[in-house]
């Protein structure tokens, strides 16, 4: 029952802040249904209830890039509980590390495919392996779900043309980018331009550059602050990898050879955890005289926004991308089957918003 009444809050919640978002995603997949409401959820859940029995006997393998990433833990724990409230047995779901190495994930896969599973959900550890990946799933006759890390648009294709059982669940990154972007922006330039040189002076710290988040959201954050007539000076370009103390590291060097930094943007609220103990040991105050943002809306960087220790993040929704990637699931099983792409939007969280998003996250 939990559940439900988070899935219904989760659907309010987006379909409140995108009304007062409007049309501020850059993504096409902006406008496309919360999966929550999607009709391949409506699909799950019918078949759900027609082959209930048959699903706890159904065996699940799930590969994960990488165990430590803060997000992907919130990711493949709820992803866990609800196959297992769908009515898989939690025995037959086996989640594994690929530790961030793709030959350690290709061979779980065909580990997976040997002792012999019904369906994959895999995180790929590298994004343009996937041809690869999938030829080996597919030519074994086992639907495959990737989440997270998106294949490129070629890969997907072939889905397609071939009418394989595959299909791609995530949000798109260039969403969450421009609206780190707008949340500086919606500051005003008077406020956040706090040396008077007409441009905003920023650090940027970047994700894995392999994964099309990192790629985005470095583009597409920057680009809201331009197309809001903003001048803009980058002082210092980085990749932390996703890892909170590759983020503390990179913008303390950042802050050292740049005090006149304005805006940090980090791509992902781990890193951003790293650049606010960064900004702290330098005795700068965000809000004051720096500014932060980050994406996931992870509990600790939701407790800053809230108290004014971030500017703000960007709700990257776990609970829709990891119910929508069972359901896919499901529908390969029943033989419903799926789209090809699985979309779901991004929120804004600042701290006019941050209580709603802590209250949906529980
Ligand atoms: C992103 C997320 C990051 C990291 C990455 C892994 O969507 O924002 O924190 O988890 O996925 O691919």
């Amino acid at each position: 029952m939990k559940k439900f009444f988070r899935i219904m809050a989760s659907t309010v919640l987006a379909a409140s802040m995108l009304a007062g978002c409007g049309s501020s995603g850059a993504a096409a997949t902006t406008e496309s249904p919360k999966p929550a409401e999607s009709a391949a959820a409506a699909t799950a859940e019918a078949a759900t209830e027609s082959t209930d029995g048959d699903l706890s006997t159904k065996k699940v393998g799930v590969c994960i890039y990488q165990f430590s990433d803060n997000f992907m833990t919130l990711f493949r724990n709820e992803l866990e509980s609800y196959l297992v409230s769908l009515g898989f047995s939690k025995d037959n779901i086996t989640i594994v590390d690929g530790a961030n190495d793709q030959g350690t994930q290709t061979n779980q896969i065909t580990n997976f495919l040997t002792q012999g599973v019904d369906v994959l959900i895999v995180n790929p550890v590298n994004s343009s392996s996937a041809a690869t990946l999938t030829d080996m799933v597919v030519d074994a006759g086992v639907p495959l779900v990737y989440i997270n890390r998106e294949p490129d648009a070629d890969e997907e294709a072939r889905w397609a043309d071939n009418n394989w059982d595959v299909t791609y669940v995530g949000c798109d990154a260039r969403q969450s980018g421009t609206m780190q972007g707008e949340i500086i922006v919606d500051l005003g330039l008077e406020k956040v331009d706090l040396n008077g040189n007409g441009k905003v002076d920023y650090v940027m710290i970047e994700g894995d550059p392999e994964n099309v988040d990192a790629q985005y959201r470095t583009e597409f954050s920057v680009k809201a602050l331009t197309d809001a007539g903003w001048e803009v000076n980058e002082l210092d370009d980085q990749v932390g990898m996703w890892q909170q103390e590759q983020g503390q590291a990179l913008v303390a060097n950042a802050l050292a050879a740049h005090p006149e930094t304005e805006v940090v943007f980090c791509n992902n609220d781990a890193m951003a955890l790293g650049a606010k103990q960064a900004i702290d040991a330098a005795g700068r105050t965000v809000g004051e005289d720096i500014f932060l943002v980050g994406v996931d809306a992870l509990t600790e960087a939701l407790e800053l926004v809230a108290n004014g220790g971030m500017t703000g993040t960007v709700f990257n929704d776990h609970l829709s991308q990891s119910h929508s990637a069972a359901d896919a699931a499901v529908n390969y099983l029943t033989g419903a089957g799926n789209e090809h792409y699985i979309g779901c939007d991004y929120v804004k969280a600042t701290k006019d918003n941050v209580a709603d998003i802590q209250a949906l996250l529980g």
